[in-house]
């Protein structure tokens, strides 16, 4: 049996450190990756904090982990960040006979597990096995939203008879959901490598039995180390279904169902406008990675979820991908076919595609070499070869495109953190004047109305992730007293000159001296470093208040 409570009281504490997190930026900038949807209640923010605590915690093997598994934590395969994507592949193996795949004999699925509770229950992928293949921990993010999307919206863009002959076809993957009556009707499938999955929820239980051999009620049975119960009933003593209600009415599954289904998606910045998505289109990209759909109006849906416009660059669809295919079938999706990934959020993924081949290097190298394996052969083969045919600044812009989408705005070393390096790029921006989707600035201006400004200045002091203060105490932030000009702050730390306990110390090195003295003379009569009362001109006065500070600044 699990020991929920003993999990809940932990979460809690979890959930009280995280309590202040992201609430005054909620609609007017974008959610970061790994952070909630805006928009929900109290209630649902809890959940989602709960559920994020959980993900990441190791279960016990006296809970139920085992007998066989991969990890002990969703959060340690599912790591960038949190809920996202990661670095950590899985193994599938079974038999090719002219090109058709079957399951090993014995077994009743492709994927291995290569941890065990004992070596008694571990599994072996058989030395005869025909085909072994690894495949990456993936994720759509947002999954709420991704869920909500309309069954009609997906199969709206399926084109299987390739029937307007552009090469480019397209299938729905029609499933039934675990938790959906046995006669209901069949739903798109848009989770997993092979869009075998409609559900979060569905995805949550599957996962738990499989990746870490915690059984539910959904997937109620042990998954038996190469399809040997005998040995399964040694290594894990824990009665099935090992995942059993809390005192809210929530198991294991559910918790983690809300945590996913209230993920907001990967912010995209600038918004629009870029050159970069007009040759993405151009090129054809967006045939497979479809920039928008509309999540379902039904009434039942939470708020933050129900009829909101999403940019996922999905379709959510299976394609023939040719050469890179994995040989593996699952369900109704074939040996060649795998699902277009979400595109949002792209720029913080490496490795990328299923097997991880385009890895490592600069983003730029990433994505080239992704985009060069969508051909010859696949269903991407024709924009792999437009792309290619792009001219070198073209290519440029497109790879530019595909970097906005995930970064968050006022991001301008493209870290996660708004701190004050990227100030110090806010600033330069500012006296820039006009900008536009291209350009660097495009980053600081929110409104995307042509120029960084007081706006601007004003989202950035709710983004800033770090103390705002107020030194000058004249009720405005600091930071916007120097980005606008009230304040100034020639020594360039954030800091604005009046609040300096030592203006005469023009170098900053805690003492007023003859360095001092010779930033002083060197720019005399000019202006700049040196001009300590601001009036434009390096002078006498400037001079006086350097010896008259002369020594230790207090
Ligand atoms: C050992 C690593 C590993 C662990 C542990 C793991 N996953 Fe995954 N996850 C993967 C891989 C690999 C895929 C891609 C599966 C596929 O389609 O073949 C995936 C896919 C998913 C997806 C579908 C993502 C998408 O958008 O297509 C969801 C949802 C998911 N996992 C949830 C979970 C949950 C919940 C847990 C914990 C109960 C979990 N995973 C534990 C590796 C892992
Ligand atoms: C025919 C549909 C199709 C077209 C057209 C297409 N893609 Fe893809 N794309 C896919 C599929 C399917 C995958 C996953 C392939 C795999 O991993 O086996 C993919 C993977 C990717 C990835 C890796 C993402 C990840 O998370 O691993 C990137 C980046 C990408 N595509 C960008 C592009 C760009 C840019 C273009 C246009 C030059 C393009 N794609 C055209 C279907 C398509």
């Amino acid at each position: 049996m699990r020991t929920v409570p003993t999990l809940l009281v932990t979460a809690s504490a979890a959930l009280l450190a995280l309590a202040s997190h992201a609430g005054a930026t909620d609609s007017a900038l974008q959610a970061k990756m790994g952070e909630p949807l805006h928009g929900l209640t109290t209630v649902q923010r809890d959940r989602f904090q709960i559920g994020r605590t959980l993900f990441s915690m190791p279960i016990p093997i006296e809970d139920g982990l085992g007998p066989i598994m991969n990890k002990s934590n969703c959060g340690s395969c599912h790591s960038n960040p949190i809920g996202g994507w990661g670095a950590i592949s899985v193994t599938r193996f079974g038999i090719e006979k002219k090109g058709v795949f079957s399951l090993y004999p014995g077994e009743s699925q492709s994927l291995a597990q290569s941890l065990a509770n004992s070596s008694f229950c571990a599994e072996v992928v058989p030395a005869d096995a025909t085909v072994v293949r690894t495949r990456l921990t993936n994720s759509s993010m947002a999954f709420g939203l991704v869920e909500a999307i309309p069954d009609v919206q997906i199969a709206a863009h399926a084109d299987e008879l390739d029937v307007d002959g552009d090469g480019v076809s397209g299938r729905v993957h029609w499933v039934r959901p675990l938790e959906a009556a046995p006669t209901s009707p069949l739903r798109a499938g848009r989770f997993g490598w092979k869009a075998q999955v409609a559900t979060v929820l569905t995805f949550s239980s599957d996962a738990s039995r499989n990746e870490m051999g915690f059984t539910n009620r959904l997937t109620p049975d042990e998954n038996p180390p190469n399809g040997d119960f005998a040995r399964s009933a040694v290594c894990d003593a824990v009665s099935d279904p090992e995942d059993t209600n809390d005192a809210d009415g929530f198991a294991f599954i559910d918790r983690v169902t809300h945590f996913q289904r209230y993920l907001a998606p990967p912010p995209q910045t600038p918004r629009s406008g870029m050159t970069g998505e007009t040759l993405f289109n151009q090129v054809g990209c967006v045939k497979c990675h479809s920039a928008s759909f509309t999540t379902s109006s039904d009434a039942l849906l939470e708020n933050a979820i129900r009829s909101q416009s999403i940019r996922p660059y999905s379709d959510f669809l299976l394609h023939d991908v040719g050469l890179i295919a994995d040989g593996i079938s699952d369900g109704d999706a074939t040996e060649a076919e795998m699902r277009t990934p979400t595109l949002w959020g792209v720029r913080t993924r490496d490795p990328m595609l299923h097997d991880g081949s385009a890895a490592g290097g600069s983003f730029t190298a990433r994505v080239t070499l992704a985009i060069a394996k969508h051909g010859p052969y696949g269903e991407g083969a024709a924009s792999s070869a437009a792309f290619a045919l792009l001219s070198p600044s073209n290519q440029a812009h497109l790879v530019k495109f595909l970097n906005s989408l995930g970064r968050a705005e006022f991001d301008f070393d493209g870290d996660g953190i708004i701190d004050i390096l990227d100030f110090f790029a806010l600033r330069v921006c500012i006296a820039q004047g006009t900008t536009n989707a291209d350009n660097e600035c495009a980053i600081a201006d929110v409104n995307q109305d042509g120029s960084v400004n007081a706006t601007d200045v004003d989202l950035f002091v709710l983004a800033f992730n770090g103390d705002i203060l107020d030194c000058n105490n004249n009720s405005v932030a600091d930071l916007r007293d120097i980005a606008l000009g009230t304040s100034q702050d020639a020594n360039d730390d954030g800091v604005p000159d009046e609040c300096m306990a030592c203006p005469a110390d023009v170098s900053g090195d805690g003492t007023v001296n003859g360095v001092d003295l010779s930033i002083v003379l060197a720019n005399w009569a000019g202006s700049g470093a040196g001009d300590i009362d601001h009036d434009g001109i390096v002078n006498g006065a400037d001079l006086a208040v350097v010896l008259a500070g002369w020594g230790l600044c207090q």
